[in-house]
């Protein structure tokens, strides 16, 4: 494991741009795996700068992100689709058929989650796969439960989810109560993990993903097992880390 230690937010989002553009500049057909939420914001940020100035393409690049609502349309404002459109996907030369998210509106969630699976497989895995950290220790939507899911699978939202995301939408009443999630197999599977995490709110999720015990009760727990795995924190967000020895535990 990895840990970059950053001062803001800022820091966090140019370095984790820096490691993707490296990933990009390496291997300019590469697959991403790519995250929502607040924290990649400044990431991609970065990432549209890179491009526009001609440090990369996204040409050859292929996508596919870790989640979506169930029940939101591409089209919806609070759909995982469009953020990515809105943030990052319509401000880069990427080739839109290169673009994977789980269908919000499919009618079989199952066979959409199969079928997305197979896409997975069929681009060999992702090379890197970038995560957030939800503040109970989520990764994608593997919420904390008795087990680790491996496949991509329909799940329902706890509470907490639902009232963090909450702040995106009118009311907690307006979040969908379920998402589309890759499993915990396919993140792991990712030949490269970059978590990024910033803010004190992810101080205890950032302690138990790194220092805690493996256990689906913190899903994020099992990225101590991946061989090549990289945490992009700034200081807020390594308080607890810091205050319970000062290095890696
Ligand atoms: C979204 C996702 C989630 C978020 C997590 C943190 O695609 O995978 O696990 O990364 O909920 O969200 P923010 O960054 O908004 O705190």
């Amino acid at each position: 494991m990895k840990l970059y230690r950053e001062k803001n937010y800022e820091a966090m989002s140019r370095r984790a741009a820096n490691l993707m553009a490296a990933e990009i500049i390496k291997k300019p057909n590469c697959v991403l795996g790519l995250a929502t939420g607040s924290t990649p914001v400044g990431v991609y940020r970065e990432l549209v700068k890179k491009n526009r100035e001609g440090d990369i393409s996204f040409k050859e690049v292929e996508t596919v992100n870790l989640d979506e609502y169930r029940g939101l349309s591409a089209d919806h404002e609070q759909s995982y689709r469009y953020f990515m459109q809105t943030n990052f996907f319509d401000w880069i030369n990427i080739r839109p058929e290169k673009t994977h998210v789980p269908d919000g509106l499919a009618s079989d969630a199952e066979a959409e989650c199969a079928s997305y699976d197979a896409l997975i497989a069929s681009l060999g895995g992702a090379d890197l796969q970038l995560l957030g950290l939800g503040r109970n220790g989520h990764i994608g939507f593997n919420e904390p439960g008795p087990s680790f899911i491996k496949e991509t699978h329909v799940v329902r939202l706890t509470q907490n989810t639902i009232d963090v995301n909450a702040r995106f939408f009118a009311s907690a009443d307006e979040v969908p109560r379920e998402a589309i999630t890759m499993g915990i197999g396919s993140i792991m599977a990712a030949r490269r993990l970059l978590v990024v995490a910033s803010g004190e709110e992810k101080a205890d999720a950032v302690y138990q993903a790194i220092c805690g015990p493996i256990t689906p009760e913190c899903q994020a727990s099992i990225l101590q097992l991946h061989h090549d795995v990289v945490f992009v924190c700034d200081e807020a967000a390594l308080t607890k880390v810091y205050e319970a020895g000062g290095s890696l535990c």
